[in-house]
């Protein structure tokens, strides 16, 4: 089966040049200008050909909470999204912290057929922070690295001997950072706003306090770590010196956490409800200039869709996330490219090279003889955000009604168009 991708600009991390790309079974076969081939042609004039966007971290929720997402509903969503490879965390019901939850999601995905999914296992048993989970059964059952998403492991000791036996087997620990003393109930960034809105605060330091654990350990250990989700202008800075100093430290951010500050909570929408919460301007700028020099290495959604029945109660009951795996690329594209903070092969390279490259993923870049994951978008194309289109079943997004640029025209995965025509 060939495919030729057609009259577009082709960006990789180098740059962006005009060419065609032809793909035979799966494969990139050629780049180069002016390819003629009788096979079936995308058109990609007017439009720019990048390299599968790969997201390291979403919520699938299936096994267990089917109302909010499942495998085909997300893996629809995803390449919606132009993504061509997601990574689910583990906090499924029963959370995957072993090799059958492992296989059942790949068996699942690959019945589904749309993007790659490599699921991510749960660092502890039931992700309840005290016995290790089966990490070499399921790094054999195809897991790609191991966290405990949601919560941090709270126990330092614990989380020194997962970091050591997943090193052991390969994988890297991904760390979401919170201490939940720290939080101790909290909803929204602790500040001017949680005062005027009545809602409790959650303070910086319970995130900082985790990600300078997590980065301790790192150091002290010699094993490579990952930072979830960065919130904090002062998590930005702590991430920022250890890489400095040489540690093994890489970091994510998504994002409603460089876009939206927490003066949107006083609406009291339960759509701005996230762990951990949106902050202040001061947090937006640095994670802005994190994304510049580096310190944060990877654009991912955490997509976390919930049903409507979810948030549709009060902000202190509601349940914590935001869909956000089709609204990502032009989000990003808009507030990140269009207002000249990264340039757009630093973008892809955030949202493809890096997280492959951190995960030991194929792909994330478009070469002759390289794996044919393609998205073609069209970043002329301006629309207002609706969540009432989105496939995935989690409407939940504070971004209903924002103009944005940068449309996903087509997602090929092996080769395969799996969204678009
Ligand atoms: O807001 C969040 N939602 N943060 C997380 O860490 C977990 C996620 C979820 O699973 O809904
Ligand atoms: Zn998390
Ligand atoms: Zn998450």
């Amino acid at each position: 089966m060939k495919l030729l991708i057609k009259g577009g600009t082709v960006v990789d991390c180098d740059g962006e040049k005009k060419a065609d790309i032809l793909v035979e079974d799966g494969k990139i076969v050629k780049i180069a200008a002016g390819i003629n081939e009788d096979c079936k042609t995308l058109d990609a004039s007017g439009k720019h050909v990048l390299p599968g966007l790969i997201d390291m971290h979403v919520h699938l929720r299936e096994p267990g909470f089917e109302g909010k997402e499942d495998i085909q509903s997300g893996a629809s969503a995803a390449v919606a999204g132009g993504f061509t490879q997601i990574c689910c965390m583990p906090n499924t019901n029963p959370v995957c912290d072993n090799a059958v939850v492992v296989t059942y999601i790949k068996t699942r995905a690959a019945a589904v057929g749309k993007c790659k999914v490599h699921p991510i296992g749960a660092i502890t048993r039931g992700e309840q922070g005290e016995a290790l989970s089966d990490i070499g059964k399921m790094k054999e059952a195809g897991a790609v690295a191991l966290s405990d998403d949601g919560k941090s492991v709270a126990n330092s000791h614990i989380m020194r001997l997962a970091m050591e036996y997943a090193n052991g087997f390969g994988l890297k620990c991904l760390c979401h950072c919170e201490d939940k003393d720290l939080v101790d109930g909290g909803v929204v960034n602790e500040g001017y706003n949680s005062t005027l809105t009545g809602l409790k605060g959650s303070i910086r330091a319970a995130e900082d306090i985790m990600i300078a654990r997590e980065i301790a350990l790192s150091e002290s250990l010699n094993i490579p770590v990952h930072i979830c989700h960065v919130s904090t202008y002062s998590g930005v800075e702590l991430i920022r010196s250890a890489k400095s100093r040489g540690v093994k430290v890489t970091a994510e951010s998504c994002p409603h956490y460089f876009i939206l500050t927490d003066d949107i909570i006083t609406g009291y929408d339960t759509n701005t409800k996230v762990n951990p919460p949106i902050r202040e301007d001061i947090d937006r700028r640095a994670i802005i200039e994190g994304l510049k020099d580096g310190s944060i290495d990877v654009i991912v959604t955490d997509h976390a869709p919930h049903a409507l029945k979810d948030k549709q109660v009060e902000y202190n009951l509601a349940a914590s996330g935001i869909s956000g795996i089709e609204t990502s690329f032009a989000l990003s594209y808009t507030y990140l490219v269009k207002a000249g903070v990264l340039t757009l092969p630093q973008l892809v390279r955030k949202m493809s090279a890096r997280p492959a490259e951190i995960l030991g993923l194929d792909g994330g870049d478009l070469r002759e003889g390289g794996v044919a994951d393609i998205t073609v978008v069209d970043l002329g194309a301006k629309y207002t955000i609706d969540p009432s289109e989105f496939i995935s079943k989690g409407k939940n997004t504070p971004f209903g009604g924002t103009e944005v640029y940068g449309k996903v025209c087509a997602t090929v995965v092996d080769g395969d168009i799996k969204f678009g025509a």
